[in-house]
This record gives structure tokens, sequence and C-alpha cells, in this order.
């Protein structure tokens, strides 16, 4: 009769994301309802289908969300096999849908990764009933099968989200060195920017920053353009992903009535591609883009063209050097242009080299540190 009351055992969930985002990601999984406990390189919650697809829906700074599948000793990989093919995977996948096998061994008996897909992959085909089939072609969007071993006990886990989070489906158009989106994401939340609060970056690429804070503004979720998930497993509900769809704000613009959002860039191939992927992502009216250089950004130029408080987050160029000058020119630039705006604004700002963050002159404390591209990133805000 408990178990009847109770109905069934909640999915064991775990949200991937950058390393260092994990506080982030798990102030939205509380959001969303959930207790999220943060472990490294992700946050683990626990819940039913429903929250799985609100949370493919609602995080902006998770990577992908795996349902753990089950976890089992194991110290040989015919055991490996045997025990795989015993699990439910008609529960998971369809016995079309393309899978791939990911291994990783630590201080296990089973080390080797090929081998461990090979009889991860006779185990399914075995459940399921059907021919071992080889890994789906290139670019066939697939499930993927996480096997993760750590001294001899083996973590089957299943990814979700078929695609990476961050592909949003609005930046098809991206320039020179463009930022993840759930980085940008990660940097407006840790800056606590929030809907009505004015936001600036004056090196915007190809919009990115703007474009997710413009989201937040409008109270728009960060995976309201992607495709439907779990496409090609059992769990596949189009019907339910659109009732959350419908629910959402039907004029998210009317939600902006004092939000003011600028991004601007030396670089004309930059604004076009911020415009554009403004436009797919709905919300070309909130963002003023210009072509301008650092020097002429209007907000910085005009009296009065700034309002009198607001956030400029932003990532400069990377490099040592660029063309024109020195970067460390390029940031104290920054960091006066930013003073002329006044006390009621602050500046958050995504670095390589936390040093020349600081040749803003403006005193920055860290919010997260992470890992872009194999490229160390660190976020700062000025204090105040
Ligand atoms: C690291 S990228 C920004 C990437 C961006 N966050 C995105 O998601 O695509 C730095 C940008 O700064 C621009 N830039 C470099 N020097 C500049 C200057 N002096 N004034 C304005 N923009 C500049 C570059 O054209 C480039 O688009």
């Amino acid at each position: 009769m408990a178990s009847l009351m109770s109905g069934p055992a909640p999915l064991a969930l775990f949200a991937a994301c950058l390393p260092g985002l994990e506080p982030l990601l798990a102030e939205e999984l509380r959001l969303l309802g959930t207790t999220p406990r943060p472990l490294g390189g992700g946050v683990a919650f626990a819940g039913d289908r429903p929250l799985l697809l609100r949370a493919h829906l609602h995080l902006g700074t998770a990577s992908h969300v795996l349902l753990r599948c089950t976890a089992f000793p194991c110290r040989a990989l015919g055991e490996l096999q045997r025990k795989t093919a015993l699990l439910p995977w008609h529960e998971w996948l369809l016995p079309r849908t393309p899978y791939t096998v990911r291994a990783t061994s630590r201080q296990s008996r089973c080390y080797h990764t090929g081998a461990i897909e090979e009889r991860v992959r006779n185990g399914i085909a075995k459940a399921l009933g059907v021919a071992v089939t080889d890994e789906p072609a290139e670019g066939v969007l697939a499930v993927q099968i996480a096997a993760r071993f750590v001294q001899d006990q083996l973590t089957l886990s299943l990814d979700t989200s078929m695609t990476p989070l961050h592909r949003r489906g609005y930046r098809l158009d991206s320039r020179k060195a463009p930022l993840r989106e759930d980085l940008a994401h990660a940097l407006l939340l840790a800056a606590g920017y929030a809907p009505g609060m004015p936001l600036l970056d004056p090196f915007c690429g190809a919009g990115t920053i703007a474009i997710e804070g413009a989201a937040i503004a409008a109270g728009l979720p960060a995976g309201r353009l992607r495709p439907t998930p779990l496409t090609g497993t059992p769990w596949f509900d189009e019907s339910a992903w659109q009732e959350l769809l419908n629910a959402l704000p039907a004029a998210p613009l009317g939600l902006l009535p004092d939000a003011s959002i600028a991004a601007s860039d030396r670089d004309a191939g930059a604004i076009t591609a911020t415009n554009a992927n403004a436009e797919r992502a709905g919300l070309a009216k909130a963002i003023t883009a210009s072509c301008d250089a650092l020097t002429n950004q209007p907000w910085f130029n005009t009296a009065g063209a700034a309002p009198a408080r607001g956030l400029v987050a932003t990532n400069p160029p990377f490099g040592i050097r660029v063309s024109g000058g020195d970067l460390g020119n390029l940031y104290q630039t920054l960091g006066h242009r930013v003073r002329t705006l006044g006390p009621g604004w602050r500046l958050a700002i995504l670095a390589h080299d936390p040093r020349l963050a600081r040749r803003t002159g403006i005193p920055l404390r860290q919010l997260f540190a992470t890992n872009h591209g194999g490229v160390k990133v660190t976020a700062l805000i000025s204090e105040g």
C-alpha cells in the first residue's frame, strides 16, 4: 500500500556543467523545486519525467542532463556484458534508437574503454532483441550512454539531452572566439543580473551575453528554442513539451518596459551576427546593436545616453595582443569608460588573465573560474 501511495521511485538525475558553475546550477535547480546536491562537474537531483522536461527548458548553466540508469560492481568484461543484458533497456531506448556508448575507467579491472563500450553495446542489443549495429555516423542525432568505471564499480547513465544544452538554437552566426551560451548565462546570473536592469556589452561578438540577458529580462527560459527533448526514446512526449512552451509569456517584449540592452563591437560582421542571432532568439527588439569601437560606444560618449544604473557584462579579447595596440591598454580604457557611467554601474568581466582584468583599475572580486575550450577563464565583478 505504501509503495502505491508513494508512486514510482524518483529518477536519479545529474545536470552536468562546466567546472566552477556548480553553485549557479544548484540554485537554478533549487528554483525548479528540487533538492540539489552539487558534485564535481555538475549537480545531482531527483525527480520525475515532467521535471526532466522542465530542466531541459529552464536550465541556463547546464550542459547535459543525465539519467543514472544503474550502478553495480563488475570485475570482468564477460560479467559486464551479462549484467548489462539483464537491464530494462526497453525503458530507456527504442529498438531503433541510434545510440553511442562512451566509457571511462579508473582503478578498475575493466580498463580497456574500447572493450567496455563493445560489451555494453552487445548487452544492450541482447536486451532489446536486436542485432548489434555500428555506431551511428557522425552528425546523426544519437543518445549517448556513459559507462563509468571507478574502483570496479560501474555506473551506467543516459544523456537525455542528445545535444549539449548550450546549443540553444539561436546562435547560428558566430564570430571569432564566441562565448558558450551557458557561460554567458552564468556570468549574468553570478553578477546578479535581473529583469529591468540595463545591460551593456561593448565587445559583443555574436551577441551571446546581450541575447542571454534579454531572455532573462523577458522571462524566457534558455531551452525554449531547442528541439523536443528525448527524441527517439520511449520518453519522448511532444505534447507535454508543447504544453510547457505554450505556458511561456505570449508577448515577452511587453515585459521589458524599462530594460535597455546595448551591444556593440568594432567589427561590422559581429553586429550582423548579433542582429541575426537576436532575431532568431525572438529578441531583436530588445537589443540595440551598433558597430562601434569601445571608445565610440554611444552610452560611454553621449551625456544622458546611458541609464543611471546598470551592468556592463562582457568578455573582451583574450589574446596577448590585438591589432592597434596592447590588450592592457584596451582593458584600461574599458575601466575608464565604465567609471564615466557613474556609481550606479557595475562591471562583470570574463577574462583569461585576471591580471589583465585588473588593468581596468576597478576593484574586482572573483565570481567563478572555469574552462572554456581548454582556456582558463575567470569571471570577476566590481565591488559595491
Ligand atoms: C572574445 S570576443 C567576444 C565574443 C562574444 N562574447 C561572443 O559571444 O561572440 C571579443 C570581441 O571584441 C571585439 N573588439 C576587439 N577590440 C575592440 C575594440 N577596441 N572595440 C570594440 N570591440 C572590440 C572583437 O571584434 C571581438 O568580437
